[in-house]
């Protein structure tokens, strides 16, 4: 026999220290405590609303429940790996505070429906941290954009000069991307938001529990409607590593642009001391190590996703082991998640500075105004496509001669098509060709002024 076996005397010896170091999650569900602790308190009062432990034992049970707590935040709640996992550590520290009574807590209820109850309030609070740093960046975002309505940058379509853009367009770009993340988390909230507590082992308990009543002490709005699944289900942490998959494809794609841009070859930003760093051989380095390391930390969150897709798929009903595995991946990618957030939004705020002279260069040196010169023969009558192949030619020819569009004599446009006008030089500037595409939802300044008011009202 020995002190330490955890289970019923059907058990006569302890575990193997290896096999005790194997099965043991309190390294990492230690995470859990302050939820496990909360749980554990809704459980103990309902035991006593519905009488079945008397209100005074329930009293003893919440102090000594509330006495951990603040061990724990004193740094002095430190079980080690014979404890197995969280709970069983609290229901021991719980007895040798208040004695017998303590053995009285897990009365109705199985470590398989209070882990669940425990993950889903941790996640809960997590999701909401989450969602107020999505908000904080969105702010970052709409902060840049405000200022740089007029300022403008070349656009892309396959990693090629297109058609110039607001500066604060693009930001807005991603604005609207964290708004649907901030979205989605809501409802994975909303599905992580409810109480398997009471489920039991998977079948439900024979006490007269109160489901509703720890739900709603617990902030739950809604109850599991089928014990079995309510032990056993993870989707809300499936759909959270979802959601913070997509949130993490967002910002690893603004830092590639960031990289990009900071690179000699684009220098649209510079990289300000308080975010980059050197290199220890080559002096003349500063490297965007921020959106590097997002753009690198992106990919364990989805592989844990993948993880915990192939975890649950071979899972017969109800609670199996492999459950325990869940943990590690969950904590790892919340924590990601908010660092990413918490870094990006320091360096959108105070970490690189748009350099506004080499944009305006970089959008006056190129064909980007190309379309808009097919536009303006359209606008005048000429059928679209064969503006189009005109203008081609145009291009061909001011390239072979070293030229730009704007280069052209008014002789020259004439010659290739009567309907030049001196206005054409005006229509082809940087400015008046981003200005011109006022389409709902466009680059237009008109209509970036627009979305930049209805962006403000969104997260207000
Ligand atoms: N540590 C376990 C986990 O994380 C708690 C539940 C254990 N339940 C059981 N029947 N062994 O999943």
């Amino acid at each position: 026999m020995s002190e330490q076996k955890s289970w019923s005397d059907r058990f006569e010896s302890a575990l193997h220290p290896v096999i005790a170091r194997f099965n043991a999650s309190i390294e990492f569900d230690i995470e859990l405590l302050p939820y496990d602790l909360t749980g554990s308190i809704a459980h103990a009062q309902m035991l006593a609303h519905t009488g079945i432990i008397s209100e005074a034992e329930a009293q003893q049970l919440v102090a000594g429940l509330e006495q951990i707590r603040s061990e724990h935040q004193q740094g002095q709640f430190n079980p080690g790996i014979e404890a197995e996992d969280i709970h069983f550590a609290v229901e021991r520290r719980l007895t040798e505070i208040v004695g017998d009574v303590g053995k009285k807590l897990h009365t109705g209820r199985s470590r398989n429906d209070q882990v669940g109850t425990d993950l889903r309030l941790y996640l809960r609070d997590q999701i909401d941290q989450i969602r107020s740093q999505v908000r904080e960046f969105q702010q970052v975002l709409l902060d840049l954009a405000e200022t740089n309505i007029e300022t403008l940058i070349p656009g892309y379509t396959h990693l090629q000069r297109a058609q110039p853009l607001s500066l604060a367009h693009h930001l807005l770009a991603y604005f609207q991307m964290a708004q649907r993340d901030w979205e989605r988390l809501g409802e994975v909230r909303e599905r992580t938001n409810i109480s398997p507590l009471g489920s039991g082992a998977l079948a439900g308990t024979t006490f007269p529990i109160d489901r509703h009543d720890t739900a709603s002490q617990l902030g739950f709005e809604q109850v599991y409607a089928n014990s079995l699944d309510g032990v056993s289900d993870r989707d809300f942490a499936i759909e959270f590593l979802h959601a913070a998959s997509l949130t993490l494809v967002h910002l690893s794609r603004l830092n590639e642009e960031i990289i990009l841009w900071a690179s000699q070859e684009f220098s649209f930003i510079a990289l300000k001391d308080s975010c980059a760093t050197g290199s220890s051989i080559m002096p003349q380095k500063k490297n965007p190590d921020v959106p590097e390391l997002v753009r690198g930390k992106s990919g364990r969150v989805f592989g844990h996703l993948q993880g915990m897709l192939v975890l649950m798929k071979g899972l017969p009903l109800a609670y199996n082991k492999d459950l325990q595995e869940d943990k590690e991946p969950l904590f790892d990618s919340v924590k990601t998640t908010q660092a990413c957030l918490e870094a990006m939004t320091i360096l959108l705020r105070e970490g690189l500075e748009f350099r506004g002279e080499r944009l305006a260069e970089a959008v006056a040196e190129d064909f980007s105004n190309a379309t808009d010169v097919a536009d303006y023969l359209a606008a005048r009558g000429v059928p679209f496509r064969q503006a189009y192949n005109l203008v081609g030619k145009v291009v061909k020819k001011s390239l072979a001669a070293g030229k730009l569009l704007k280069d052209l004599t008014l002789e020259e446009w004439k010659e290739l098509h009567p309907a030049f006008e001196a206005d054409i030089y005006e229509a082809i500037a940087p400015n008046q060709v981003v200005a011109a595409r006022n389409s709902y939802g466009g680059t237009g300044f008109e209509q970036v002024r627009q979305a930049l008011e209805q962006a403000r009202a969104q997260i207000r």
